[in-house]
């Protein structure tokens, strides 16, 4: 099987994806699938960044090169790239039977390079449009699932043409504790806590430095982040793995980027989750209702926040981070699935 691994892009999460890409790599049979690794720069170019299963290899980071060739998809061309030879040469590049987007937050997990991909009429792995569209946007999800009946924690979104008071946020949301957080992002890219107005206005304006909607959401204490992974195999089959608990450290204070990606002792991640075996039950429940509700395709880590025995949603991430600390593949392991069996699974659902 020819597989090309797309990763990087535009987004804020472009360090984490090249993370992601390299555990990626690692983990195909390199008897099995033959990979080419795709980079997207900063930029938007896409760059072919080296064939082959080793290219992950013994770094924890993918790179992109700098001149490498540049590709473009052709539409309508069943996984058919052109090499863009400088301005004036265009040569074909074979086809590839499945693309792998290991791309995070807008531009690669929002539904825009799943568009790309339709219209080159080629398998992909994941969520398709809409699904990755609607579990993207933290305000159409939390509306969804709230029409759905799945318990949110309260918010109110706010854009910057309509912007909101903090009394009236607190009004809003019942509590003056806030959590700001950018609509469409992830890895808590933007995402901040006020306890004041005048914080209230900082956090806004680092939200908004990220997206055009911002999210202002009740924060509940004491509260556990505790994560489930959802996996659809080719047949239909939808399951939900083990929990696992996100234990930061008290210097973070709540499950930040730093935390999560940058302090080797930022976060604890706890697996299984200890949490009691009939409120673990609900919560796989609630993940795999999420994942039909939002409706994900393929793969997702849907996040929860516990409160006492209370379980939110918290959101859906339907390009899960896959490095080597990444929680998604994690709790696969420990419920039984090795990761290159994971990887057939997600390939043969995005092939069927
Ligand atoms: N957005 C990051 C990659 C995650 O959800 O794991
Ligand atoms: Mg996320």
């Amino acid at each position: 099987t020819r597989i090309a691994i797309l990763f990087g892009g535009r987004s804020a999460e472009h360090d984490v994806s090249r993370a992601s890409a390299a555990n990626v790599l690692r983990s195909l049979d390199p008897d099995r699938y033959d990979a080419t690794a795709i980079g997207i720069t900063r930029e938007g170019r896409w760059i072919v960044a080296g064939a082959g299963n080793g290219a992950g290899t013994g770094s924890g980071a993918l790179a992109i090169p700098n001149d490498g060739p540049q590709l473009a998809l052709l539409p309508g061309g069943q996984g058919r790239a052109l090499v863009l030879d400088g301005h004036t040469t265009v040569r074909d590049l074979p086809a590839f039977d499945v693309v792998f987007p290991v791309l995070h937050g807008p531009n690669g997990e929002d539904g825009t390079v799943q568009g790309a991909l339709e219209l080159s009429d080629v398998a992909y792995v994941g969520s398709r449009v809409m699904g990755s569209a609607a579990a993207m946007d933290k305000d159409v999800a939390k509306r969804l699932m709230r029409d759905a009946g799945l318990p949110i924690v309260p918010y109110v979104a706010m854009s910057a043409m309509a912007p909101i008071a903090y009394d009236d946020a607190v009004a809003a949301v019942g509590s003056p504790e806030l959590f700001v957080k950018p609509a469409n992002m992830g890895s808590s890219v933007g995402v901040s806590k006020a306890r004041t107005a005048g914080e209230f206005d900082t956090c806004c304006k680092l939200a908004f430095r990220f997206d055009s909607k911002i999210l202002i959401e009740r924060s509940l204490a004491p509260i556990r982040e505790v994560e489930c992974s959802v996996l659809e195999d080719a047949t239909g089959l939808i399951r939900a793995s083990q929990l696992g608990e996100i234990v930061p450290s008290d210097k973070h204070g709540f499950y930040s980027y730093d935390a999560k990606y940058l302090d080797a002792d930022g976060a604890l991640l706890r697996v299984p989750a200890d949490v009691p075996p009939a409120l673990a039950d609900r919560i796989r429940e609630l993940a795999i209702k999420t994942f039909r509700v939002l409706g994900c395709e393929g793969m997702a880590r849907i996040d929860f926040f516990l409160h006492g025995e209370q379980a939110f949603v918290n959101e859906a991430n339907t390009l899960p981070g896959f490095t080597d600390i990444s929680m998604y593949p994690r709790l696969w392991e420990a419920t039984g699935l090795p990761q290159s069996e994971l990887m057939d699974i997600l390939i043969g659902h995005a092939l069927e």
